[in-house]
């Protein structure tokens, strides 16, 4: 079926959608994104990732051509045209087409914002990697230093993931100096006599709004939380581990590089925070 999408104020199919081969977007990777998951219809935790991006835009001196209400509309519309139960809505705001390839930003009074927005159809819910686990191989950091703002600069990411796939792994876990920073496009956790442990937030990782809606319910069900470093060998050494995303919720993890994690089957605190979190989040949902 053909997708309506959005494309700087309409709605077209997707086959009609058209950027300027100029979008800093395509030459530059001078855009930014958020992905926001629908269940049964309504999108997960809209608000968290309006407040991020707001912050992305603003870490780069670039403006929202429309309102976060017209964002919201925006979603909205297109869940409903698309006919959207379960999968999610991808958002892109560029800055925008000059006449040229230039390094330096162009004047904003002249070169307006690319804002497109699709929508993705997926099993989220019941997912068949949540009941396996995933297995993960831990890879160097390549990335570069600003992984706090959510940019479209994904080859690191993908990179990442096609070296898990080469070994038969699932997805792959950034380590620098020493220290895991996140997984490729998700946040990494590990759990050790029942208490979960991630990485404290700085410009090395993105703030996942799973992350932050997971440890407020895992605060609010009296679990105990860690933000700190940790390394490959003591992931390694950990009763469980998991990551979470906006796509995946929470996803256990099952190996890391070769190692088994417990009996090697997902744990019983991250299937326990994927419940909570699915409960929780659906409560809040738009
Ligand atoms: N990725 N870290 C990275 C590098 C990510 O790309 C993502 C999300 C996360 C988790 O953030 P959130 O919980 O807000 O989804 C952490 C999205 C899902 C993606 O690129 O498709």
């Amino acid at each position: 079926m053909t997708r309506t999408v959005y494309v700087n104020g309409e709605y077209l199919p997707e086959t009609e959608a058209k950027v300027s081969i100029f979008d800093r977007g395509f030459l530059m990777g001078d855009a930014v994104y958020e992905v926001t998951s629908v269940l049964d219809g309504k999108l997960i935790d809209f608000e968290g990732h309006k407040n991020r991006l707001e912050r992305s835009l603003k870490e780069l001196d670039m403006t929202a051509p429309v309102t976060m209400d017209e964002l919201l509309e925006i979603h909205r519309k297109l869940v409903e045209l698309n006919d959207i139960d379960e999968g999610g809505v991808y958002l892109q705001i560029s800055r925008g087409a000059d006449d040229d390839r230039a390094f330096e930003y162009p004047d904003p009074e002249k070169v307006k914002p690319t804002l497109v927005l699709f929508t993705q159809k997926k099993n989220l819910r019941n997912s068949a990697s949540a009941d396996k686990g995933y297995k993960v191989i831990s890879i160097e950091e390549m990335r570069w230093a600003r992984r706090d703002i959510k940019t479209v600069q994904l080859l690191g990411a993908s990179m990442a993931k096609m070296a898990a796939h080469k070994v038969g792994c699932d997805d792959a876990w950034f380590v620098e100096d020493g220290y895991v920073t996140e997984g490729s496009s998700n946040n990494a956790y590990i759990v050790k006599d029942g208490k979960i442990i991630t990485r404290q937030l700085s410009n090395k990782l993105l703030a996942g709004i799973t992350r932050a809606a997971v440890l407020r319910f895992a605060a609010e069900a009296q679990m105990q939380i860690e933000e700190r470093l940790f390394t490959i060998e003591e992931a390694q050494a950990a009763d469980e581990a998991f990551s979470t995303s906006a796509t995946a919720f929470v996803q256990p993890i099952v190996e890391i590089d070769g190692a088994a994690l417990g009996d090697g089957t997902p744990g019983p605190v991250a299937k326990r925070l994927r419940e909570i979190y699915l409960e929780e989040a659906m409560k809040l949902a738009v």
